[in-house]
């Protein structure tokens, strides 16, 4: 097995073997993504505008989905859930659908239209997609998010923890996998503390949203695995 991790998700995917493709946007859609669907939302549609979720929202009957996400942090004009994981609870999402869009987490999802096989991860759900990925057996690509096209130290991180793991049992990591999982070892002790001083950690917390960083900083906390068909993902 061998492991790659994009640091962007303008990066292409380059792998000659069927390959498991991981997204990740730890701070914090796939977090959300991942509290819903352990909260017991059908599925999350991932739109990568406003305008398209409120379009594919428009079809559907009021009680049967949620419009949620953001834009520069904060739940845009009319949503009825921002990108705060913890809002996203039984009483709010049960049965569900969760009309979503984020200003990278959705349009990563988005980038991957037309792999065999993606799901997404986090801290939250860290074993979990662990795990999936041993059982597959197939090479991983982590694809970070990142923020704006750029790097983003936290997705990072979790592509970290998934190379240094999958390297102990093994794998061949790539240069870039290689240094994901020195990052992530220098950092294990304290996943919290790295979340706050990254510079979207520091972002949400400007914002007010210091305990959404902390929230996504639980490791394992969710026994789900959202893999992703089309622009749908699901457990
Ligand atoms: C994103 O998709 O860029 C994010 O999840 C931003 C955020 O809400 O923290």
């Amino acid at each position: 097995m061998k492991v790659d991790v994009l640091f962007t998700l303008n990066e292409p995917i380059d792998s000659d073997h069927p390959c498991t493709v991981v997204v990740v946007d730890v701070l914090r859609a796939t977090s959300s993504m991942t509290m819903a669907l352990a909260s017991g939302c059908k599925e999350v549609v991932a739109f990568s505008s406003i305008e398209e979720s409120i379009e594919f929202a428009s079809e559907l009957g009021s009680c049967d989905y949620v419009l949620a996400g953001e834009r520069r942090g904060d739940k845009p004009e009319g949503f009825v859930l921002g990108n705060s994981p913890q809002e996203f609870t039984k009483q709010v999402v049960d049965g569900k659908k969760v009309v979503f869009t984020t200003t990278n987490g959705t349009v990563a999802i988005n980038r991957c239209k037309g792999q065999k096989r993606v799901m997404t991860g986090c801290f939250l759900n860290a074993s979990a997609v662990l795990k999936r990925c041993i059982e597959l057996g197939e090479d991983v690509v982590v694809m970070c998010s990142g923020q704006d096209g750029r790097f983003a130290m936290e997705d990072t991180l979790f592509a970290g923890f998934l190379s240094s793991e999958l390297s102990d049992l093994g794998a061949c990591l790539t240069d870039a996998a290689q240094v994901a999982s020195m990052l992530y070892r220098l950092n294990s002790k304290d996943i919290r503390g790295a979340l706050r001083g990254t510079d979207h950690g520091r972002y949400l917390c400007e914002l007010g949203y210091e305990e959404d960083v902390d929230f996504c900083a639980q490791i394992s906390r969710f026994d789900v695995v959202p893999f992703v068909c089309g622009n749908v993902v699901r457990c």
